[in-house]
C-alpha cells in the first residue's frame, strides 16, 4: 500500500490487516514510555487546508509514538492564503523531505491530484477531501465497532453480520461514503436513514438500503447507530424546515437510545452539534462510543502510518 485514498481501494484483508495491527498499536497507549521507534528518521506531514481537532491531533500523537519527525502544516497562517498553489506547496514540503503527507483539503479529489502528481514522491493520506471520503474515520469507526461488539480478542475478523445505521447528513458526508465501502467490505449491512433532502440524488450505486424513519431504524434494533454532523459550512441552502423539527424527526435522543437493543452502540464521529443530532444524554450514555473513537483513531492512525512507511502488508 502506498497511498490511502479510498477505502474503496482496499480489500477485506488489507482492512483486516489495519485493524489487527492497530490492535498491536493500542498496547502502546498502556506502556510508560509511549513510543515505538518503527518510523525513526521518518517525516510525516500534516497538510490541513480544512479545520481539524481530531484527525490533525492524532496523526501527530501516532507520527510521534512510533518516533518519526512530524511537520504541522496548516493553510492559515501559511503562504497559501498569499496564493501559493497546491503544486509549490508540495514541492516545498518534498524538498524538505516528508516521507508521508497526510492531506486534508476542502476540494474532492485532491489528495489523489497530489498522489499522481509526480509533484512529490511521498505516500499520500487522504485524511477528509471535500464531501468524498475520510478513510482513516471510517478505519477507526470499523475497529472501534469490532472492539466493543466482538472484543479486543478479535484479530482476523470482519464484521459478518453486523447492522450499522447511518443517520444524518448524508449527503455532505465524507464519513459516511467512506463507512459505506469500507464496512460492506468487511461484512456489514448498511441502512441510511435521512431526510430526503439530505441523501444524495441517486443512492443505487450504493450497498445500503435507505429510509427516512428514525424511530422505525431504532426499533428495527440495529447493533451500530452511526450520527453524523448536520455540515452547516457546506449548506448553501435551506435542507430541513428548522433546528427543532430537524432534532425531533431525525435527533438521536435519550428515548430513541433507551429503545435501542442492550449491548448495540452509538457512535459520532465528532464534532457534533449537541442538541441537533444528538442529545448530550446520548452523547454522554454507557452506548456511546465518542471518546472511544477519539482514542482508536490514535492506534488506527498508527497502524496506516506503519503500513505505508514500512511497506508492510502483513
Ligand atoms: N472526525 C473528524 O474528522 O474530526 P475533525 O474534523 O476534528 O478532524
Amino acid at each position: 500500500m502506498r497511498h490511502l485514498l479510498s477505502t474503496k481501494d482496499l480489500t477485506r484483508d488489507n482492512a483486516i490487516a489495519i485493524l489487527d495491527v492497530a490492535e498491536d498499536m493500542a498496547g502502546v497507549a498502556d506502556r510508560e514510555v509511549k513510543k515505538l521507534p518503527a518510523l525513526r528518521g521518518k517525516t510525516v506531514v500534516n497538510l490541513f487546508f480544512e479545520d481539524s481537532t481530531r484527525t490533525r491531533v492524532s496523526f501527530e500523537v501516532a507520527a510521534k509514538r512510533l518516533s518519526a519527525d512530524v511537520i504541522n502544516f496548516s493553510a492559515k497562517g501559511s503562504s497559501v492564503s498569499k496564493g501559493e498553489s497546491l503544486k509549490d506547496t508540495a514541492q516545498t514540503l518534498a524538498a524538505m523531505g516528508a516521507d508521508v503527507v497526510v492531506i486534508r483539503h476542502a476540494a474532492s479529489g485532491a489528495p489523489k491530484v497530489l498522489a499522481d502528481s509526480g509533484w512529490i514522491d511521498a505516500g499520500i493520506v487522504n485524511a477528509g477531501d471535500g464531501t468524498h471520503e475520510h478513510p482513516t474515520q471510517a478505519l477507526l469507526d470499523a475497529f472501534t465497532i469490532r472492539r466493543r461488539l466482538y472484543g479486543p480478542d478479535s484479530r482476523g475478523r470482519g464484521l459478518d453480520g453486523t447492522t450499522v445505521t447511518i443517520v444524518g447528513d448524508i449527503l455532505h458526508s465524507r464519513v459516511a461514503r467512506s463507512n459505506i465501502w469500507l464496512l460492506t467490505t468487511l461484512g456489514a449491512s448498511l441502512r441510511l436513514v435521512a431526510p430526503a433532502t439530505l441523501l444524495p440524488v441517486n443512492t443505487s450505486g450504493w450497498p445500503v438500503t435507505v429510509g427516512y424513519d428514525l424511530d422505525a431504524a431504532v426499533d428495527a434494533g440495529p447493533d451500530v447507530v452511526m450520527m453524523l454532523r448536520i455540515q452547516a459550512e457546506r449548506m448553501n441552502a435551506s435542507f430541513f424546515p428548522s433546528a427543532r423539527e430537524y432534532s425531533r424527526q431525525w435527533g438521536l435522543d435519550d428515548e430513541r437510545v433507551a429503545r435501542l437493543p442492550a449491548g448495540s452502540i452509538v457512535m459520532h464521529p465528532g464534532p457534533m452539534n449537541r442538541g441537533l443530532e444528538i442529545s448530550a444524554g446520548a452523547a454522554d450514555s454507557a452506548q456511546s462510543t465518542v471518546l472511544e473513537q477519539v482514542a482508536n483513531g490514535v492506534s488506527i492512525r498508527m497502524a496506516v502510518l506503519f503500513h505505508l512507511l514500512s511497506g508492510s502488508d502483513a
